[in-house]
């Protein structure tokens, strides 16, 4: 059984802006925010079958519901991440922690060296991509490739609207990739379309990239994603993908959806 590590939105609000999407005057609207996320919960326990670890949130760490930004795990072994914003920074103790009292074997990165965890680093079984220069820094690829012994590829990020992989760049289990290719520069736009074959790669429509439909959480045959994709479902759906489209724009307020608010466990 697969597991996710989530975290329930009980002070999740707008309290600063490090990504386009988020406005101080636009606020959360907190029972709304609960029942999506509840929603999404339910989807993926009743649906796709997952197992869900809940951490405990923390009060004045708004954005702690996006465990997709805890750090990477595989196996047994875990990297918190290292935020490039100091408000973020704050939540890297408590993860690091979660991960620690769960038995994980904690590698941690030099401090400077910016990772925002599964955020940015996604792939294949056999290949690895993360994104970079919006949030992650490049160097700390190198040092993930020696910690996990896996090659990584590096791919720039240049649209501060998809500042995290996650945002842009979606693989599923049976090996397809959805992505918006203009989010990121002319060579990783290449390094992509070398990688993954032509009948395995997905282009989402930019409407549909905006509402995040890169942002989906894909188990098994599952997918889980916003809702107002309708070209993305038809694409998807027509690979045999059984999709479930979820009301979870109260999180878009602060730049997510559903895939950033879990962490894949194993
Ligand atoms: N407000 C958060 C930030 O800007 C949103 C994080 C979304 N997470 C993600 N994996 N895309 O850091």
């Amino acid at each position: 059984m697969s597991r996710l590590l989530v975290c329930p939105p009980d002070y999740f609000s707008i309290d600063y802006e490090i990504n386009p999407w988020m406005r101080l005057s636009n606020a959360v609207d907190p029972e709304r925010a609960r029942a999506q996320w509840h929603g999404l919960m339910r989807a993926l326990e009743e649906e796709t079958g997952v197992f869900l670890e809940r951490m405990q949130p923390v009060p004045g760490l708004p954005d702690m519901v996006f465990t997709a930004n805890a750090g990477v795990v595989v196996g047994n072994r875990a990297v918190p991440s290292r935020f490039r914003h100091p408000e973020r920074q704050r939540e890297e103790r408590y993860f690091e922690d979660w991960f620690r009292d769960h038995g994980y074997e904690v590698a941690l990165l030099e401090n400077g060296l910016y990772f925002e965890g599964a955020g940015d680093l996604l792939g294949f079984p056999d290949a690895w991509f993360g994104g970079y220069r919006q949030r992650s820094d490049i160097r700390a690829y190198a040092r993930l490739s020696e910690i996990f012994g896996r090659e990584i590829i590096p791919l720039e990020l240049v649209d501060g609207r998809f500042y995290h992989l996650d945002t842009c760049f979606c693989p599923f289990s049976g090996g397809d990739l959805l992505y918006y290719p203009p989010a990121f520069d002319p060579y990783a736009q290449a390094v992509i379309e070398d990688r993954i074959e032509k009948p395995r790669r997905f282009v989402v429509p930019t409407s549909e990239a905006l509402r995040f439909a890169c942002n989906a959480v894909c188990v098994g045959k599952h997918i889980a994603l916003p809702e107002g994709c309708p070209e993305t479902m038809a694409l998807l759906e027509a690979r045999g993908y059984e999709t479930h489209p979820l009301p979870l724009d109260e999180f878009m307020k602060a730049g997510g959806s559903a895939k950033c608010l879990t962490l894949a466990l194993d």
